[in-house]
């Protein structure tokens, strides 16, 4: 019997591009014959320092590993409560932000339904839109980088969306949203998803999760991957509406979180102050190594608020950049969509990283 598995899957399924994810590392590693630490991965964001000493340490003597972990995640969302000023209800945590991303979709999107992205902007908002068969309505932001609000305000008027997702600081520019801006969206009938997965990098820290309680319409999301160092682990959380929260709770999977993410989470708000230690260390070399691109006379970096930087590259082919990077292997992002083509997106390393990067791209001169 011949049996055709495409006759079996979702349309829309079948119609989607699939995600091009960055490669592991031993596998970039073994490709380029090169040892996992002569590479310089720059390419995804990652904290350089990893997670504080204290996470392994107390990841080793976790016991209970048979044991399924508490659905509700409470340890971790009384200390988040805590460590926010907020009540443990209105948070919810995710298998890394990713996972929010597309658990708020799942809730909210029927076939057809139509949510707002804003592009050049973090890849997963429109791949989780197609995969749950919402409309993905692109409005375009600015060549600055600044959101086309008129632009958003009347796609709200034609096509009645029920979401809109916005990263801020944004990937891959590093650009923060206004306190205006935020406003004006959230003056519109939708819920507007704000992702502050960089925020702890802004000079605005704080963000918006204070914010959620006056206003019914607003979510923010956040992750341990990058200023935590967790990326590996998964974990991040939301500050959902109080009446939300219950809808979300029943609707994820129930062992979303391991016993091991929890435990690295807790165990790093417990020892937050060294988190800030090294998200310090992170922006002063952003500020560093900012200066260091500017010089490039081919390359014209953007002022960025996250621990990235996006770079237009001038007079040669930014594809051929970031591949003679990784011969050497240093590696950083590039990005085959429109208005992005030109560009190269390097994260901030240790010192050590950025030397590395400078001293190579100056060889390309
Ligand atoms: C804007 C933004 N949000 C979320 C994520 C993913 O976060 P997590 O690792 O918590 O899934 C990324 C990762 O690159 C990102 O750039």
């Amino acid at each position: 019997m011949s049996f055709e598995i495409d006759a079996y899957l979702r349309p829309h399924i079948l119609k989607m591009p699939a995600y091009e994810p960055i490669l592991p590392y031993d596998v970039v590693s073994q490709e380029l014959n090169i040892p996992m630490e002569g590479i310089v991965k720059l390419d995804a964001n990652e904290n350089p320092y990893g997670p504080l000493p204290e996470v392994p340490e107390r990841l080793a003597a976790l016991g209970n590993l048979h044991i399924y972990p508490d659905p509700e995640s409470r340890r971790v969302r009384d200390m988040l409560a805590d460590y926010h000023q907020i009540s443990t209800d209105n948070i919810v945590i995710g298998a890394g932000a990713d996972e929010l991303i597309d658990l708020i979709m799942r809730l909210v999107i029927d076939p057809g339904d139509v949510l707002i992205n804003c592009p050049p902007t973090f890849g997963m908002y429109a791949f989780d839109g197609t995969l749950n068969n919402a409309r993905v309505l692109n409005v375009p932001r600015l060549l600055n980088y600044s959101l086309e609000l008129d632009g958003i305000a009347q796609a709200v008027i034609d096509f009645r969306p029920k979401l809109i997702y916005l990263a801020t600081p944004n990937n891959p520019d590093g650009s923060l949203l206004s306190r205006e801006t935020i406003e004006a969206l959230l003056a519109l009938p939708l819920l507007v998803v704000l992702d502050e997965a960089y925020i702890n990098f802004s000079k605005q820290p704080e963000g918006w999760i204070q914010e959620v309680e006056n206003y019914q319409n607003l979510i923010v999301l956040r992750t341990f991957s990058k200023w935590a160092g967790l990326a590996g682990l998964r974990i991040g959380y939301g500050v959902f509406p109080t009446n939300f929260v219950p809808r979300l709770m029943a609707a994820k999977q129930p062992y979303n979180i391991s016993v091991v993410a929890e435990e690295a989470a807790c165990t790093t708000l417990r020892t937050i102050h060294k988190v800030d230690r090294m998200t310090e260390l992170i922006i002063a070399e952003r500020g560093r190594l900012q200066d260091r691109l500017q010089a490039i006379s081919w390359l014209e970096p953007y002022p960025s608020q996250a621990n990235f930087i996006l770079c237009r590259v001038l007079d040669r082919d930014a594809a051929t950049v970031k591949m003679k990077l990784r011969e050497q292997g240093i590696l950083i992002r590039h990005f085959n969509t429109p208005g992005l083509t030109d560009h190269i997106r390097v994260s901030i390393g240790k010192p050590g990283d950025s030397d590395r990067l400078i001293s190579a791209l100056i060889k390309m001169e």
